[in-house]
């Protein structure tokens, strides 16, 4: 059955597990999710980002999550919208089923300006107003993805020493977290502690310096009772690099957010944990192995499925990890 992030989140936090948020762009990522899910009793966070929606379309998204609701009646499914950017992203999930949303008011509308404080407070509490009328829940952001180790934010392109940022202007202030979430009701907070999306995170394996887990110690202290939100929570895994570079890929060496620190989180505070990149790379590995060791293959199942098994080896690692499994 479809619930809310709030009621999935509550349950969590009471029982003391995290869950992952896996995202969706097609079937096969669905069914991945599903039967990792049902395989050790999980509930789930499927997410869509607004890149998602333009590539599969509300309508198949939609009626994709009912068909796996239906295919899975025993497994609580929350369908979020990843970084919604407005109150009109935000309004149409909601209106094509989502049941929660994320007002991502941490940057401008163009996803490429870091926004000002009242920008956000004023934009996200207006969603989780409306969000909450029709009974979905709300993720707000407070703080900027980005490098603690170079000083670059997501919403910068690089250039320019002008745009490099400090860690203080980077991570979630705690304080104001507390006035943020006061004031705009959120059901659920996403936290900046040094992550950034995709798979180039860390130079080398992160210490406290460059990943800040202080910072979510601090704001669960003074917010016990709010559902903290990790975002660029790829673990980035050694052997997912190795296949890919094995078969004729050239990703650079490269460190995500080690699965314990992400337990540690958990102990404090974080109730969901996003993850794209890890699904992507176990998928990617799998084209690449078939691709060269079945030149002659060109029946697309037969690079889907290889990448649908391992993508569910990943979630249901994952499941296991944060303590999910075992309490759908
Ligand atoms: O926020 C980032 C997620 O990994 C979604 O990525 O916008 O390429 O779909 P996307
Ligand atoms: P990764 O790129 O680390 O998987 O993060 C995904 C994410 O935060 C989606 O919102
Ligand atoms: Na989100
Ligand atoms: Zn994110």
């Amino acid at each position: 059955a479809r619930i809310t992030l709030r009621q999935l989140l509550d349950h969590a936090a009471e029982r003391g597990y995290g869950v992952p948020a896996f995202n969706i762009n097609n079937m096969e990522q669905g069914l991945a999710i599903l039967e990792a899910a049902s395989a050790c009793d999980a509930p789930v966070i499927i997410q869509a980002s607004r890149g998602a929606r333009t590539y599969a379309g509300d309508i198949m998204l939609s009626k994709m999550i009912d068909a796996l609701v239906e295919m899975y009646p025993e497994i609580p499914v929350c369908m979020h919208q990843d970084h919604g950017n407005d109150e009109a992203t935000c309004m149409t999930a909601i209106r094509h089923g989502f049941t929660s949303v994320m007002m991502d008011g941490s940057l401008m509308a163009d996803a490429k300006t870091p926004a000002s404080y009242e920008y956000n407070l004023d934009i996200t509490e207006r969603v989780s107003r409306m969000a909450h009328w029709v009974g979905a829940s709300v993720e707000g952001e407070l703080g900027v993805l980005g490098s603690l180790e170079t000083g670059e934010s997501e919403a910068e392109d690089g250039h320019g020493a002008e745009g490099k940022l400090s860690h203080d202007q980077l991570l979630t202030d705690p304080d104001q977290a507390v006035d943020f979430v006061a004031r705009t009701g959120v059901d659920a907070l996403a936290i900046a502690c040094g992550t950034s999306h995709g798979a180039y995170k860390f130079t080398r394996k992160p210490t406290g310096d460059i990943l800040a887990m202080r910072v979510i110690e601090e704001i669960h202290a003074k917010l016990p009772n709010t559902h903290l939100v990790m975002h660029g929570s790829s673990s980035v895994p050694q052997e997912l690099q190795d296949v890919i570079n094995r078969f004729g890929g050239e990703m650079p060496q490269t460190f995500g957010v080690p699965l314990d620190e992400i337990v540690r989180g958990i102990q404090h505070g974080v109730r969901k944990v996003n993850i794209d990149t890890d699904c992507r790379m176990a998928m990617a590995g799998q084209f690449r192995r078939i691709a060269v060791e079945k030149p002659g293959e060109f029946d697309p199942r037969k690079f889907l499925k290889p990448a649908m098994d391992a993508m569910r080896n990943l979630c249901r690692e994952r499941f296991e990890a944060f303590g999910t499994a075992g309490t759908a």
